[in-house]
């Protein structure tokens, strides 16, 4: 079991509510969090944490060669649960600079910090060490609709400049495993969504809009297809993979649900006129705007999650239904992170930047 694990990208999304199920799950378990704090960190997400005496928070950048080697020498790090990286694919369209930086050379900083402290200067036991690299199904390409669902052998086809940094940070970290003998694991997830999601991405930011009376912006036609996972149900898959999955293997992990875009926004529509019923916009429905498609945007993901099931027994708790309402609730009881989150980001000029120009559909 970790005894000091270093987990990079602690204040975003997923991070977060990785941070705060081991610190419930584990109570031997010390965190190192490194994270830069960029427009998709924050503070916030770390609030009222379960054992905030074993979170020890770094305020830094994965690129900074001397601050990672630091940390690994100084807190004798012998896990790392690697999350931190730019995430949205959107943003990756717009301006892909900051997506090979941290994406690429933030993860080939961290393995070369790894393989020093681990196999040059032997800090800890390898038995004892695990690299655990947090990757995305996007790395797979984009199925049609009667293709089977990815599994952990379907060829990389990355199609946007997100995904492709993610599937180069894939490589790095396989061959850090093959040629250097360093201690790895590897998960490719679908689309998470739940508590502390940055509204930029679809879940949140139609709850956000339509709480707004604001338009409800679906992509081309709405048909593509994702598979969805509730968060918390994510971070307990990479905790099984990172304390019981075998070296050198990579899990794919997903949550069995794929209805279309439309239905999802739909679905958070109808929950939204039920649970606030005093909404001047109700039926929320009437905010749903068609507007210009991603471009290259993929048209289907699905993940074949029989190994994980299979090797390690783990599978999805929440459905969507209930996962939706959830979060739903989550965001209706959290007004004052929403507030946090708008004020120290740069929420209000992405939207003006990547909605303005699209133009609306018939
Ligand atoms: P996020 O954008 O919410 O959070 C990313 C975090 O990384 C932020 O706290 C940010 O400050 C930090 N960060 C960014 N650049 C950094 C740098 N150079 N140094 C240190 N910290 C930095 O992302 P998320 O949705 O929580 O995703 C976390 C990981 O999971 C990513 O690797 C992503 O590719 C992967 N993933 C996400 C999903 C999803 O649906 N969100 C699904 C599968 C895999
Ligand atoms: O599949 C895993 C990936 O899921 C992760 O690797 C990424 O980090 C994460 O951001 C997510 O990528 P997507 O591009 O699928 O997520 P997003 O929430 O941006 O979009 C979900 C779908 O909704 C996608 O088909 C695009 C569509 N969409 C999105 C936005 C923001 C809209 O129709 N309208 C929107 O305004």
């Amino acid at each position: 079991m970790p005894k000091n694990l270093l987990v990079t990208g602690g204040a975003g999304f997923i991070g977060s509510n990785f941070v705060r199920l081991v610190l419930a799950t584990d109570p031997q378990v010390r965190i190192i969090n490194l994270d830069k704090l960029t427009y998709a960190g924050s503070m916030a997400n770390l609030q009222n944490l379960p054992d905030e005496s074993r979170h020890n928070f770094v305020h830094g950048d994965i690129c900074d060669r001397e601050l990672v080697r630091s940390l690994f020498q100084q807190h004798l790090i012998d896990s790392v649960a690697h999350f931190a990286a730019e995430s949205h694919v959107d943003r990756s369209i717009a301006d892909p600079e900051s997506f090979i930086r941290t994406n690429v050379m933030g993860t080939f900083t961290l393995l070369e910090a790894a393989r020093e402290a681990w196999l040059k200067n032997k800090s800890v036991s390898l038995e004892q060490a695990r690299f655990h690299h947090v990757s995305t199904d996007e790395v797979f390409g984009s199925l049609s609709p009667t293709d089977p669902a990815f599994s952990e052998t379907t060829p990389y086809s990355p199609r946007s400049p997100y995904s492709a940094s993610k599937a180069s940070s894939d490589h790095l970290v396989r061959a850090y495993h093959h040629t250097y003998g360093l201690p790895v694991t590897l998960s490719n997830c679908s689309n998470n969504y739940g508590p502390y999601q940055f509204p930029e991405k679809l879940i949140p930011l139609i709850i956000l809009n339509a709480l707004n009376g604001k338009p409800l912006p679906v992509y081309g036609d709405g048909q593509q297809i994702r598979d969805w996972l509730y968060v918390e149900d994510h971070c307990s898959a990479i905790w099984q993979v990172l304390t019981r999955g075998a070296n050198g293997e990579t899990y794919n992990i997903g949550g069995g649900n794929q209805p279309p875009n439309l239905e999802i926004v739909h679905t958070l529509c109808d929950i939204l006129d039920e649970l606030h019923p005093a909404s001047p916009y109700r039926p929320h429905r009437s905010l749903i705007t068609f507007v210009a498609d991603r471009p290259g945007h993929d048209r289907r993901y699905d993940m074949d999650i029989r190994k994980i099931d299979h090797d390690l027994g783990w599978r999805p708790q929440e459905n969507l239904a209930s996962g939706l309402l959830k979060t739903v609730r989550w965001y209706l009881d959290n007004a004052a992170w929403i507030e946090s989150i708008r004020q120290g980001s740069d929420l209000t000029g992405w939207m003006e930047k990547n909605y303005a120009n699209r133009e609306k559909k018939a």
